[in-house]
């Protein structure tokens, strides 16, 4: 080789480095709301096919130790935080609609972090982190757009929230303003939308942040609470539970939006520089819990219970020009939601010591290259008003009064979808679809062996337990912490058997660990819903209402809501 030759090699390896760190990869970010375990292909169920999701999933690292927040604004909070939920006072139940608190304006969040790093960053879809006030929206929060709702769910049609039959309105808007042409559209249609002509439009001299948010598979108001264009539900004749048909349909609007955000990015050419992050909020509410059939079978319980299916996260990360594992890695390193931060802090390309203290963890290294992550503990949380906790340790869990709002879910609900006779669920069809999927066919044109691994993925994706009794022996609810439950996730993922009589010392020992953990929660920032935020005052919109002289002269006294005195021990 000439000398010259190899100067130019030398400068052209220089110049492709410095590229890598000056131009950091696209982020899409995509969050599935209520998503169960089971509810996607790639854990193994036949039952709904789902193959842009699982195209992305094959061809990436499934995170399959990942673990989400019980419910919503917990979930989201950590998201845009990087703290734990018992550290930033949201750790009990979602925000109301109508009630005056949020995340703390004092916690640099997200979107700034990448703002700073030089993303355009956009929001789409779904906020739930609070808006009483308009400093605490998304648009004066790091996000240069954002289009969508402010509250924890809408209509699927009309984009009106109910708050328990007792305060009811629109809640959808372009940035500030109120939306009106968005009436009467189906909400994944308008998201997917949103997000096709972002990508569309993007000047891609600086990277772009997008949070893709969905409404799907939530329920909606429980007038309504599933719904789907009805040539959707159409589609799944085979499946017998028409709650279920129903949720099929919005899933498959849900799978065929991943499928067209990122052909949109392939269009652009934006699809090799970019990490594709996709992820539920909580696990599924199941068995018609909150008026919706989500599947996490066969883990146990349902969305807002520590049990594993309420807080067992469904995800994976894309992005094979910076993932150097093989294309369908399956980790079982335990990630948590609060990791996105400083992971996407780092892909950006920032230096995560810069990061002010955090509970999560850059996990970047690990997902990239499979490097170990050093997380021994993790704390799923704790309810100082509801009474239950639930810790892990490496393989161990300790559970107490993990479930919902009652015993009735603390049991193991289907459809298990693995034994499907129906032709549509044919695993070698399923696999076609995936292949023929936008996602598949992207995937495959970037690298046609990058979907050679499907059914070994797949198997190795799976959690496989002996199967469930019909009601459980016993459900981890007392009077008081001597009654909790722990179980050896990694050998009884299902939480089938309590050993806590025979594993004294690991229970004292996760004890010990809850109360370290205890010993730094802050105090909840539940407030009682304020009666002037109903959109009756307010032409029947929400709005950040206590930015405006109150509709009757006089403000609610923003009283907190502290519930019972906590109960341990
Ligand atoms: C919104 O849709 C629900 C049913 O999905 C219906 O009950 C309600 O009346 C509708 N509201 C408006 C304003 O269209
Ligand atoms: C993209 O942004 C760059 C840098 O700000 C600017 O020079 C260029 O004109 C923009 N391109 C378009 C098409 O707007
Ligand atoms: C990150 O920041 C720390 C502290 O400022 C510094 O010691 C370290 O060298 C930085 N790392 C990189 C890769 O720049
Ligand atoms: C599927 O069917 C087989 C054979 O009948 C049975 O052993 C297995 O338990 C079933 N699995 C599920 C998940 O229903
Ligand atoms: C195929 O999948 C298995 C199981 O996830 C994984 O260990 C292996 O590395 C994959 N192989 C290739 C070539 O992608
Ligand atoms: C789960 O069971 C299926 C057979 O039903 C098997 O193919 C797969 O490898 C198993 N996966 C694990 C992780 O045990
Ligand atoms: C357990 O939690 C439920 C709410 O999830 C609550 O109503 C109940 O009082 C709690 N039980 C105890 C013993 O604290
Ligand atoms: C805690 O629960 C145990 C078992 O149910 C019971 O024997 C004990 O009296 C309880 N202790 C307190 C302080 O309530
Ligand atoms: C109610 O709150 C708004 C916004 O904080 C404020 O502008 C207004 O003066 C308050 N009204 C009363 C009657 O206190
Ligand atoms: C947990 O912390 C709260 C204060 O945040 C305290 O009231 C409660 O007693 C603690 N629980 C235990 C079991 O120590």
């Amino acid at each position: 080789m000439s000398s010259q030759l190899k100067c130019f090699l030398f400068l052209l390896a220089l110049k492709i480095t410095a590229y890598a760190s000056e131009n950091p990869p696209n982020i899409v970010f995509i969050v599935a709301d209520d998503l169960g375990w089971n509810d996607v292909g790639f854990h193994g169920s036949r039952e709904i096919p789902t193959p842009n999701i699982d195209a992305l999933a094959y061809s990436g690292v499934i995170l399959n130790n990942y673990y989400v927040q019980p419910i919503c604004t917990p979930s989201r909070s950590a998201i845009m935080s990087g703290l734990h939920p018992i550290h930033t006072g949201l750790q009990h139940c979602p925000i109301k609609a109508s009630s005056p608190y949020g995340l703390p304006l004092d916690m640099k969040i997200l979107p700034q972090y990448m703002k700073d790093s030089g993303y355009i960053t956009r929001a789409v879809g779904k906020w739930h982190l609070g808006f009483h006030h308009k400093e605490f929206t998304p648009t004066f929060r790091g996000f240069e757009s954002h289009y969508g709702y402010w509250s924890n769910k809408i209509d699927y049609f009309n984009l009106t929230a109910d708050e328990d039959g007792r305060m009811w309105g629109y809640d959808f808007r372009r940035d500030m303003n109120i939306d009106h042409d968005a009436y009467g559209i189906y909400a994944t249609d308008l998201f997917t939308t949103e997000a096709l002509s972002i990508i569309s439009s993007h000047n891609t001299s600086r990277p772009l942040f997008l949070y893709l948010a969905h409404l799907a598979v939530h329920s909606a108001n429980p007038y309504a609470p599933l719904q789907a264009p009805q040539a959707y539900v159409d589609r799944f004749s085979y499946i017998k539970d028409e709650r279920r048909r129903k949720f099929a349909g919005m899933l498959t609007k849900l799978d065929e939006s991943v499928g067209a955000v990122v052909t949109a990015l392939r269009d652009r050419k934006m699809f090799d520089n970019t990490v594709i992050v996709f992820t539920s909020d909580n696990g599924g509410p199941a068995g018609g819990y909150n008026n919706n059939v989500a599947s996490n079978w066969p883990l146990r319980g349902v969305k807002a219970s520590m049990w594993e299916g309420g807080v067992r996260g469904s995800a994976f990360v894309w992005g094979p020009d910076f993932i150097r594992q093989p294309p369908g890695t399956v980790s079982d390193q335990l990630y948590a939601i609060e990791d996105w931060l400083p992971t996407l802090y780092a892909i950006a390309g920032g230096n995560v010591s810069h990061l002010p203290p955090l509970d999560g963890i850059n996990i970047w290294p690990s997902v990239s290259a499979g490097v170990p992550v050093s997380r021994q503990h993790l704390l799923h949380s704790i309810d100082p008003v509801f009474h239950g906790a639930a810790v892990r340790s490496g393989d161990w869990k300790l559970l107490f009064n993990a479930s919902g709002d009652g015993a009735s879910w603390d049991k193991w609900f289907g459809p298990s979808g693995r034994n499907e006779t129906a032709p549509e669920t044919e695993l070698s069809l399923l696999i076609q679809k995936i292949k023929d999927s936008p996602a598949g066919v992207a995937v495959l044109e970037k690298n046609p062996d990058a979907l050679n691994n499907i059914t070994l993925t797949r198997n190795a994706a799976m959690i496989n337990c002996t199967a469930a009794p019909d009601e459980p022996s016993f459900v981890c609810r007392g009077q008081n912490i001597s009654d909790a439950c722990l179980f050896h996730i990694s050998s009884d993922p299902c939480e089938l058997k309590d050993v806590a009589s025979e594993q004294p010392d690991v229970v004292k020992m996760l004890l010990q660990l809850f109360l370290q953990y205890n010993s730094t929660a802050v105090p909840i920032l539940n407030k009682a819903s304020d009666p002037n935020a109903d959109p009756k005052f307010w032409n029947y919109n929400w709005i950040n209402w206590l930015d405006f002289p109150p509709p009757h002269g006089v403000n609610a006294t923003e009283t907190a809501v502290f519930g019972q005195p906590n109960k341990f021990l």
